[in-house]
This record gives C-alpha cells, structure tokens and sequence, in this order.
C-alpha cells in the first residue's frame, strides 16, 4: 500500500501487521539510550498542517525522526496560503524539494484523498475534517490491545460529540475490522444521519451501557464546529454524558477509560477520572509515536508491499 487515508484502508491483516510491527519497535528501543532506528536514513517526511494540532504533529515528528528520515513541518500559518496558494500547489512545492511522504491535517474532509492524486509520495491522514483520523484509530486499538490483551470481543462504548468525530469515525471502522464491539453512546442531536448503517450499536443512556463496557472512550465536544441549536448546554451535556467517578463505579473491575486528547476536563471526563489508574490517556500519546513509526516505516520503508 502507498497511502493511509482512512481506516477501510486496512482488511485485519494489514492493521495487525501495524499493530504487530509498533509492538517489534517498541521492544527494539526499549530500554535504549538513543531511541532512534536507520530505516528512512535519507527519506524526507512532510508534515503538512492546515489545523492546529499537539500530540499528532509532535508524534509524527518524532515517529519520522526516530527512523532516521529529514523531517520539514510545515504550518499553513505563516505560509504562502496566507497569499491564497492551493493545497495542490503547496503539495507540488514540497514535492519538487524532495519530500517522500506527506503527513497530512486539513478541516476539509477528503483533502487527504485529492492529495493522494496529485503526488507520486505516500500520504497519511493526519485527521481531515469530520471524515476521519486513521493512525489515532491505530494507536487506540494498541493502547487497548496492550492493556487488555486483546481486540477480538471487546466491548468499546464510543462516548459523546459522534457527529463531529473523525476519532468516532476512523475507531468504529477499524474496531470492527478487528473484531471488537462498539457501542456509540451520545445525544440524538451529537449523531450523524446514517449512523445506522455503521458497524455499531446506538445508545442515549450512558448508564445503560456503563457495566457492560471494556473500554469506554470519551470524545472531545468540538464546540468549534457546532450550533448552539443543536447543543444542549455545558451542564447538561456534563450531567447526561460526563464520565465522573459515580459513573466509572459502574464499570467492571478491568475496564480503561480513554480519550484522544485534547480532552476538556470537567466537561466530557472529570479530572479525576482523567487523573485515576483506569486512564490511559498519556499511554495512547506515548504509543502514537510507535504506531506512526510503523505505518512510516511499512509506507516508505521495511515490508514487502
Ligand atoms: N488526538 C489528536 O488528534 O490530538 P491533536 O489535535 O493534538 O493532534
């Protein structure tokens, strides 16, 4: 495969060959001093960034610079788009300078996919509107592999703002994929039409579902992106769908609770919720860096195509 676009990219054995090959580098560096591998010495990753971003630009970042490749990041602020330059020319630009592969973050979805036409390189999604967000699916379903030993059967209740969510999006494709169980848990107004021919159940009561969940993933409320009209507000969104300590009380002894990031505390997760032993909040970040290595390294690198 030359590009990540989504999470349909992958049948099982493809993303169990990202998942297997992110636990390989993780035990390779282990315990190393210079956490850093040869694999892309002389390869040229593009990060190339329309929206804000901490932990996806950071990670590949430091994904690309562990395998050894020239790293250029590229923040559409303070760019030439400021002067009305298209994403085909500014993806030629970078191109003509040598770039191998293009990370890429635009609040258009499917930018990714026009890219994907314009240039001979790899391109990954790097999260493209409400579309979807591929490698936070990955490094999700390695967080929850690692913890609990396993994909196949899990119960994962989705929770909260669905109808913005490329997380919602990209983990429902590629949870399925890998034989868990999904259960999206939100307002009716926080669902998309056509959530019903998604691989996974609906529910609007939270504490239904609590007791009988493995995982239950939070997802930021995109107020950014929304309409007052549709939104309840902060309290009772908080009240109806906030994950607090009364309600992981519900959950069974061996249940983690996750989140993308950037997570709004005492909205949709209470602090201490985010703060407590079930969460696995900084451990999906630290394993975003494994996981994009791996797909860099099977995109541009290692494994036969
Ligand atoms: N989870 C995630 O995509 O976070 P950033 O927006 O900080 O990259």
């Amino acid at each position: 495969k030359r590009h990540l676009l989504e999470a349909a990219d992958l049948d099982r054995a493809d993303a169990t060959l990202v998942l297997d090959t992110a636990a390989q580098i993780d035990q390779a560096l282990a315990g190393r001093e210079v956490k850093k591998l040869p694999t892309l010495r002389g390869r040229t990753v593009v990060n190339l960034f329309y929206e804000d971003s901490t932990r996806t630009r950071i990670s590949f970042e430091l994904a690309a610079k562990r395998l050894s490749a020239d790293v250029l990041n590229f923040s559409a602020k303070g760019s030439s788009v400021s002067k009305g330059e298209s994403l085909k020319d500014t993806a030629l630009t970078l191109e003509a300078m040598g770039s191998d592969a293009i990370v890429v973050r635009h609040s258009a979805s499917g930018a990714p996919h026009r890219l994907a036409n314009w240039v001979r390189g790899s391109v990954v999604n790097a999260g493209d509107g409400t579309h979807e967000h591929p490698t936070q699916a990955l490094l999700d379903a390695y967080t929850i592999r690692h913890r609990l030993g396993r994909l196949e059967g899990v119960r994962v209740a989705v929770v909260g703002d669905v109808l913005h969510s490329r997380v919602a999006r990209s983990n429902v494709r590629l949870l399925h994929t890998l034989g868990a169980e999904v259960t999206l848990v939100a307002p009716p107004t926080l669902l998309p039409v056509g959530v019903g021919s998604w691989p996974a159940e609906v529910s609007y009561d939270l504490d239904a579902v609590l007791p009988k969940a493995d995982v239950v993933m939070m997802l930021r409320v995109q107020a950014e992106r929304m309409n007052a009209s549709y939104f309840p507000s902060a309290r009772e969104y908080s009240r109806r769908y906030g994950l607090d300590a009364r309600r992981v009380g519900a959950l069974g002894d061996d249940a983690i609770v996750m989140h993308p990031g950037p997570m709004i505390r005492g909205m949709e997760i209470a602090a201490e919720v985010a703060d407590s032993v079930r969460s696995t909040i900084v451990e999906q970040v630290g394993n975003g860096v494994s996981v994009r290595m791996a797909v860099l390294y099977l995109l541009l690198g290692g494994a036969p195509q």
